[in-house]
C-alpha cells in the first residue's frame, strides 16, 4: 500500500478522490479512514463544487476486505456504513467513477454516491455477498431497490451475479457510460452537474421504485417461495429478502439498522464461515506446496483430445471455449463424425437456450478439427487422452502418442481410476505425463483433479495447473491411488447408501435425506444420471482383475442391488428406468415398486430383517465414512491439504458449499463426534468402517483437519 490509500487532487473546482490500495482497492480500515477524511476535506473546501470518487489501477474496488469479516472492527476507523452515510448526506454532488469491478462494499459505496458513471468496457458491478453467506451490510439491500426497483434488486442480490456496464446502465445502476478514460468522464459529468446547478440526489430519498413494489403486496412472498428451492438450505438468500422487505415496510434508518444486524448475525454464522472457507480453499488449491511460485508454465496454443466420446467431446469444447485450438482424434471416420456431431449438438443446445450466439458458436466450432491419424497430433502442446478405461489400451496409446508427438508436448490422461505411473512408464517422457481428471459433463463441471505421477516434472504440474485455470476450471492436485480423491471417497459413501437399502431404507428416502442435507442430488438419482451400467462394469472388471492376479475374492460386505438392476437392463435415465422410473423424455425420478420389491427380496436373501432407518442415520452412515476416507487420503499424502478435498467435493460432487466441504464440515461438527460414530459403526459392522488413524489422532488431540 502507498503512504496514503486515498489521494485528493483538484481538477478545477472538482475534487478527485482516488482509492489506491493494491491489488484490488479493498475497503479495509485504512482506506475507510482516509476516504472519510478526504470527503470531509473536500466538503470543507470552498473552492470545490463537486466530488468524484475513483479507483487507481485495475478497478474501483473489489469491496470489503474479507479477512476483516468476523473480527472486531478497528477502533480508529469508521465502519463502511458510516463512511457511505456521510457521503450520501454531503451537500455537494458526489459522483462515483466505476471501472473494472465494483463488487459488494464498492457498489454499496457507489450507491451512496449521488451519481454513477462507468467505463463502457470491462466494467462489472454486483453485490455477491450472498455467496459468502452474508447480506450486503452497508446499505446495499436498501439502496439497490431504490435505484433499480425491488424485483431486479432481489434477483441481483440473491444470485450474487456481477453484471456488465451495458446492463447496469439499462437497469439504472449507472447514469452514464464513458467510452474513454472513466475518471475524465466522471469529472466532466461532475462539472456539468455543478454548472447546471444540480445538487445531490440522495438514494435514501428515492421512493418511487418502492412505491411501485408496494402496489404488488404478494411480490416478496412470491420471491421468497421462488428462491427457497435453489437456496437448498442456504440461509443468506432468504435474509436478503428479509432486508428488502424491511426497505418496503420500515423507515430508511430503521431498515438500515435491520440490515446491519442481519449482516452481523450472518457474518458470525457457521454457514458464512463455511462459505468463506470455500472461497479461500479454491484459491489455495491453485498453490502446489513444493512448487516454487516462479516455476515456468509452458504456453498452450494447440491442444489435442484423443477419443471423442462423452468426455472427449466435453474436453474439446472446454478448450474451444477458452479460445484454444483443439484437434480431436477418433479411431474411425464414422466415430469421428459422431464425435464432432456431439460437439456441434452441445453448442447448438447452448444457442437454443440463448446461452451463446450463433456467431460465437461458429467461432468456437472453427477451433475444433477432427482427424483419424495420430501423425496430425505432432504439433500439439497438450494432449488429453479420453479413450476407454482400459489399462492395456491406454498403455498402447501412450506409447504411440509418445512416438508421434513433439518432445515438449505434455501427454495427459483423463482416466478416472487407473495408475498414472503405469501409463507414464509406457512412454519415454514420464516427466511430461500427468492425469487431468475432468468431471462429466466436462464443459460444465468446474473440477479437474490434476494427478501427479511419481515422475511428473514441476514444469508439467505448473503448466497443467495454469492450463486448468485458463480453461475456467478449478484444479486440485492429487496423487496416484485407485480412483484418486473424489471417486475413492464417493465409493465409501455410495457403498453405505446401498447397505442402508438392504437394512430397510428405500432409494427415495436416502436421496431425500442427502438432498435435505444440501446436495443437489442423492446417490441413487446420481446413479441413474451417470448410468447404472457404468459402476456395474467397473465392479465386474475389478473382480476379474483380482481373479487374474490370483487373489481370493473380497469377502467384505457387498451389496448386489445395483448389479441386479443393471442386469435387468435398467441403466438409468438413458433407458427410462434404473433406480427409479422416468416418464418418456422426463428427468424427474419416480419411485418404482419393482425396485422396492427387488430390494426387499435381497434383504430376505441375506437374512436381514428390514427396519426403520432414520434420516439422521442416513447422514451419519453415508457421510462419516466419506470423511473417514478423506482422512486416509490426507494421511497418505494423496491430497495436499484438507481444504483441497473440500474443493474436490464442492466442485465435483455438489457437496453443499455452505457446509464448506466434507473436511470443514467434520471440523465444525467435531472430529471427536465423527470418530466416536465411526468406532460405533466399526464395532457393529467391521469391514469398510475402520476409523482412519488420522481421525483417531485428531480426536485424541482435539485437533482439526484444517490444522493438518
Ligand atoms: P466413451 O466410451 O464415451 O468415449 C471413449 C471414446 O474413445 C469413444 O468415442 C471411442 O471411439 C474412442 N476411442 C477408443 N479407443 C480409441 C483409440 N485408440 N483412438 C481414438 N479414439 C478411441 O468414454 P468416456 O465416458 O468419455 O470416458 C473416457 C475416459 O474418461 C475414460 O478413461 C473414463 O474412465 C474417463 N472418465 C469418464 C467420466 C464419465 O463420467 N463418463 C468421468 C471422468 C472420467
Amino acid at each position: 500500500m502507498g503512504a496514503e490509500p486515498v489521494t485528493r487532487t483538484q481538477r478545477g473546482r472538482i475534487a478527485l478522490l482516488t482509492i489506491d490500495n493494491p491489488p484490488v482497492n479493498s475497503l479495509g480500515a485504512a482506506v475507510r479512514r482516509a476516504l472519510d477524511r478526504a470527503v470531509a476535506a473536500a466538503l470543507a473546501d470552498p473552492g470545490t463544487t463537486a466530488i468524484v470518487i475513483a479507483g487507481k489501477g485495475r478497478m474501483l474496488s473489489g469491496g470489503a476486505d474479507i479477512r476483516e469479516f468476523g473480527k472486531p472492527p478497528a477502533a480508529d476507523a469508521p465502519v463502511l456504513p458510516q463512511v457511505i452515510d456521510r457521503i450520501e448526506r454531503a451537500d455537494k454532488p458526489v459522483v462515483a467513477a466505476i471501472h473494472g469491478t465494483a463488487a459488494g462494499g464498492a457498489l454499496e459505496l457507489a450507491l451512496g454516491c449521488h451519481y454513477r458513471v462507468a467505463a463502457a468496457e470491462n466494467t462489472r458491478v454486483g453485490l455477491p455477498e450472498v455467496t459468502l453467506g452474508i447480506v450486503p451490510g452497508a446499505g446495499g439491500t436498501q439502496r439497490l431497490p431504490r435505484t433499480i426497483g425491488v424485483k431486479p434488486a432481489l434477483e441481483m442480490m440473491t444470485s450474487g451475479e456481477l453484471i456488465a456496464a451495458k446492463r447496469a446502465l439499462a437497469l439504472g445502476i449507472v447514469d452514464e457510460l464513458v467510452a474513454g478514460d472513466v475518471v475524465e468522464g466522471a469529472v466532466t459529468f461532475a462539472e456539468a452537474l455543478a454548472a447546471g446547478g444540480k445538487g445531490p440526489r440522495r438514494t435514501r430519498e428515492r421512493e418511487d421504485k418502492l412505491a411501485e413494489a408496494r402496489a404488488n403486496p404478494s411480490l416478496i412472498a412470491e420471491f421468497r417461495q421462488q428462491i427457497k428451492r435453489s437456496a437448498r438450505g442456504q440461509e443468506s438468500p432468504g435474509a436478503v429478502v428479509d432486508c428488502v422487505e424491511a426497505a418496503l415496510t420500515k423507515p430508511f434508518d430503521e431498515a438500515l439498522a435491520f440490515e446491519r444486524a442481519t449482516f452481523q448475525r450472518l457474518v458470525a454464522s457457521d454457514q458464512s464461515k463455511a462459505l468463506r472457507h470455500a472461497f479461500f480453499a479454491e484459491r489455495e488449491a491453485a498453490h502446489v506446496k513444493d512448487l516454487p511460485e516462479d516455476t515456468p508454465a509452458a504456453p498452450i496454443n494447440r491442444a489435442a483430445v484423443m477419443g471423442c466420446g462423452t468426455m472427449g467431446a466435453g474436453i474439446a469444447i472446454t478448450f474451444a471455449n477458452a479460445g484454444i485450438a483443439a484437434r480431436v482424434l477418433e479411431s474411425s471416420p464414422e466415430l469421428l463424425e459422431k464425435g464432432i456431431a456431439r460437439i456441434r449438438q452441445t453448442y447448438a443446445g447452448m444457442v437454443d437456450r440463448k446461452r451463446l450466439s450463433q456467431d460465437e458458436m461458429d467461432k468456437r466450432l472453427a477451433l475444433v478439427a477432427g482427424t483419424t491419424s495420430m501423425a496430425d497430433l505432432a504439433d500439439a502442446d497438450f494432449v488429453v487422452e479420453a479413450i476407454f478405461e482400459d489399462m492395456a489400451l491406454k498403455k498402447d496409446v501412450f506409447a504411440r502418442l509418445d512416438a508421434a508427438c513433439k518432445p515438449a508436448a505434455i501427454l495427459a490422461t483423463n482416466t478416472s481410476s487407473l495408475d498414472v505411473n503405469e501409463i507414464a512408464a509406457a512412454t519415454r517422457r514420464p516427466d511430461r505425463v500427468i492425469g487431468t481428471h475432468f468431471f462429466s459433463p466436462a464443459n460444465v463441471m468446474r473440477l479437474v483433479e490434476t494427478v501427479r505421477g511419481k515422475a511428473t516434472s514441476r514444469e508439467t504440474i505448473a503448466t497443467s495447473m495454469a492450463l486448468a485455470k485458463k480453461l475456467g476450471k478449478v484444479a486440485a492436485l492429487v496423487g496416484v491411488c485407485d480412483s484418486f480423491v473424489g471417486n475413492r471417497m464417493y465409493y465409501a459413501y455410495g457403498r453405505q447408501a446401498n447397505f442402508l437399502l438392504e437394512e430397510g431404507a428405500l432409494p427415495q428416502q436416502v436421496d431425500k435425506a442427502i438432498q435435505d442435507f444440501g446436495f443437489p442430488m442423492g446417490p441413487f438419482a446420481t446413479g441413474d444420471l451417470a448410468g447404472v451400467d457404468v459402476g456395474h462394469r467397473i465392479r465386474q472388471q475389478r473382480a476379474a482383475q483380482r481373479a487374474a492376479q490370483g487373489l481370493p475374492p473380497d469377502t467384505r460386505r457387498y451389496s448386489a442391488i445395483a448389479d441386479r438392476i443393471a442386469e435387468k437392463g435398467r441403466y438409468g435415465q438413458k433407458t427410462g428406468q434404473g433406480w427409479y422410473r422416468y416418464e418418456k423424455g422426463g428427468r424427474a425420478p419416480i419411485p418404482d415398486p419393482e425396485i422396492e420389491a427387488l430390494i426387499a427380496g435381497i434383504s430376505k436373501e441375506k437374512g436381514i430383517e428390514r427396519r426403520t432407518v432414520t434420516d439422521p442415520e442416513i447422514i451419519e452412515r453415508c457421510l462419516y465414512p466419506l470423511v473417514n476416507e478423506g482422512a486416509k487420503i490426507l494421511e497418505e499424502g494423496i491430497a495436499q491439504r484438507a481444504s483441497d478435498i473440500d474443493v474436490v467435493w464442492i466442485y465435483g460432487y455438489g457437496f453443499p458449499r455452505w457446509r464448506g466441504g466434507p473436511m470443514f464440515w467434520a471440523d465444525q461438527i467435531g472430529v471427536q463426534k465423527v470418530y466416536d460414530a465411526m468406532c460405533r459403526l466399526y464395532e457393529r459392522d467391521r469391514d469398510w468402517l475402520e476409523p482412519a488413524p488420522l481421525l483417531a489422532r485428531l480426536a485424541k488431540e482435539g485437533g482439526t483437519f484444517a490444522s493438518v
